[in-house]
């Protein structure tokens, strides 16, 4: 999995865990609620209930308090028709007194306010708080009438009760008015969370997706120009990129399209010299012999006397002799690298042209100083790991060897007297192969980095300009880079560079 799966990944999780996390949490709110109404609706109907009750009890006393004193009244009224003494109405209040609890006291007085009969419950004041009203009447017997106060107690708890449960009632009516709109609360917030995590999931969204096309319309103008024949196309890869990996590859595309397009080039470009080497050579070869043959005949044939001509004669000879043997050199040179063989690949370890170079060292200095060994001092690390790739170990050789003779010509010229050092080593990186040759000498302005691969190239007075257009072409057949640059200590550096064979 990517960084980009992971990122989108978690743009997602993120989304749905805040749509399912707010859901739940308002869920469990709105279920909680429900739940509290349902509950209460029953037991709302119970205050009610309740209430209604207790009203209905208090009516209930009321009226029989009511009654109390119409029973009163009639009992006055009866006893005043019977015109019977005064002391018999005290028997009788007293009588009714008894019979109706909650009477406390009947006060019977006269149109004038004298007060005819008066009887009392004693207070008792241990019992509980009563609330006492007065119920009047007027009893009348003919002309004469009589007032009658009849005081009644009610216990206070009554009117208390019935004052709770109903502060009870409305208390509860007015919560369950409250509990719709607290409902209605919740779906709103429920829909504007639900609305800013679609709102959020959309901008991570577009924000991705912004940049990943971005980059793709980027790829695809950058694809046209390369099918337009534009090699010199390079995205910017930013590391923090999601499609850092496609650019990466792209651009690798576009630099391999880019190498072959110029090995390719420059194969096409030896394979025209190597044409017209074969042609010099031939040219050339031709006519050695006869010219050797000649001055041979010339000075053999001589039978003059003159002995400063002879002389003359055998001077031209040899001269004529040397160059045509220089030449010959030349011819063969030309035509080797006219029949330059391609290479043939197989799977073998780069260090095995190093180990092989380091046996040939001797023959190659005393070679460059015609016969004495020059004072280089060549130096061969063949320490390394297998490098396996896949190359022709004959064609590598004879490019090594062509790098390491340029190297110690240039040195031994810079240092005539001691002092100049090749080194030779391979080693690898995670998916290529190299052979470096480096040297101290005084190394290859930068301006002649190219030309000097080009056949014919040369700076030295016995030089073809073969050598290193020769490496160049192994190289490229197998695949691989002739790379040059600056040596750390001073001289000219030669890189074969070539793809391993894991890489593949
Ligand atoms: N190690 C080196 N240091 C400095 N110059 C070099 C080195 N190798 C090659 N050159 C330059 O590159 C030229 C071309 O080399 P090459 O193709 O081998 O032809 P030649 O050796 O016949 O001159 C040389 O003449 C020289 O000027
Ligand atoms: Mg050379």
């Amino acid at each position: 999995m990517n960084r980009f799966e992971r990122k989108i990944l978690f743009a997602i999780g993120l989304s749905v865990f805040l749509a399912l996390g707010g859901a739940v949490f308002l869920a469990q709110g709105a279920l909680r609620e429900v739940y509290s109404v349902g509950i209460n609706e029953r037991f709302g109907a119970e205050l009610v209930h309740g209430v209604e009750a207790r009203r209905n009890q208090l009516m209930a006393l009321r009226s029989s308090t009511e009654q109390a004193a119409d029973a009163v009244q009639w009992a006055v009224e009866a006893e005043m028709a019977r015109k019977r003494g005064p002391t018999r109405l005290s028997d009788l209040l007293q009588q009714l007194l008894e019979r109706y609890p909650f009477v406390r006291g009947i006060r019977v007085t006269g149109v004038d306010g004298r007060i005819v009969e008066s009887v009392s419950r004693p207070v008792d004041p241990t019992a509980e708080p009563m609330r006492v009203t007065t119920r009047d009447r007027i009893a009348s017997a003919g002309e004469r009438r009589l007032n009658i106060a009849v005081e009644v107690a009610v216990p206070e708890v009554y009117f208390q009760r019935l004052q709770e449960a109903g502060e009870a009632a409305d208390v509860y009516s007015r919560l369950q008015r409250r509990s719709a709109s607290v409902s209605d609360v919740y779906v709103w917030v429920f829909g504007v969370l639900v609305f800013v995590v679609i709102l959020v999931a959309f901008l991570i969204g577009a924000i991705l997706s912004r940049r990943v096309t971005k980059r793709v319309v980027a790829l695809a103008e950058a694809s046209r120009k390369v099918g337009a024949g534009d090699l010199t196309v390079e995205l910017p890869t930013s590391a923090t990129d999601e499609i850092t990996e496609l650019t990466e590859a792209f651009n690798d595309m576009v630099r391999d399209l880019r190498d072959s397009r110029s090995r390719i080039e420059y194969l096409q470009r030896i394979g025209a010299w190597q044409d017209f080497a074969r042609r010099l050579a031939h040219e050339i070869k031709n006519p050695l012999t006869p010219i050797q043959l000649a001055a041979q005949e010339l000075d053999e044939t001589y039978v003059g006397g003159d002995e400063a001509y002879r002389r003359k004669l055998q001077n031209a000879r040899a001269i004529i002799e040397e160059e045509v043997a220089t030449l010959r050199r030349l011819v063969g040179e030309f035509s080797s690298f006219a029949k330059l063989p391609e290479a043939d690949l197989a799977p073998a370890d780069l260090g095995e042209v190093v180990h092989a170079i380091e046996t040939s060292v001797p023959a190659m200095l005393e070679d460059v100083g015609h016969g004495t060994p020059v004072g280089v001092e060549v130096v061969v690390d063949a320490t390394t790991e297998p490098i396996e790739v896949r190359m022709d170990p004959m064609m590598l050789k004879r490019g090594v060897d062509n790098l390491v003779r340029n190297a110690i010509q240039a040195v031994n010229e810079a240092k005539p007297d001691g002092g100049g050092r090749v080194l030779v080593r391979a080693y690898k990186t995670r998916n290529r192969g190299f052979i470096e040759v480096r040297d101290n000498g005084l190394g290859i302005s930068e301006e002649h980095w190219e030309r000097v691969f080009d056949p014919y190239y040369t700076t030295r007075a016995e030089g073809t300009g073969l050598g290193l257009a020769i490496v160049k072409k192994v190289v490229l057949e197998h695949g691989g880079e002739l790379r040059l640059d600056r040596a750390p200590e001073g001289g000219a550096r030669f890189r074969i560079e070539l793809p391993l064979l894991e890489s593949r």
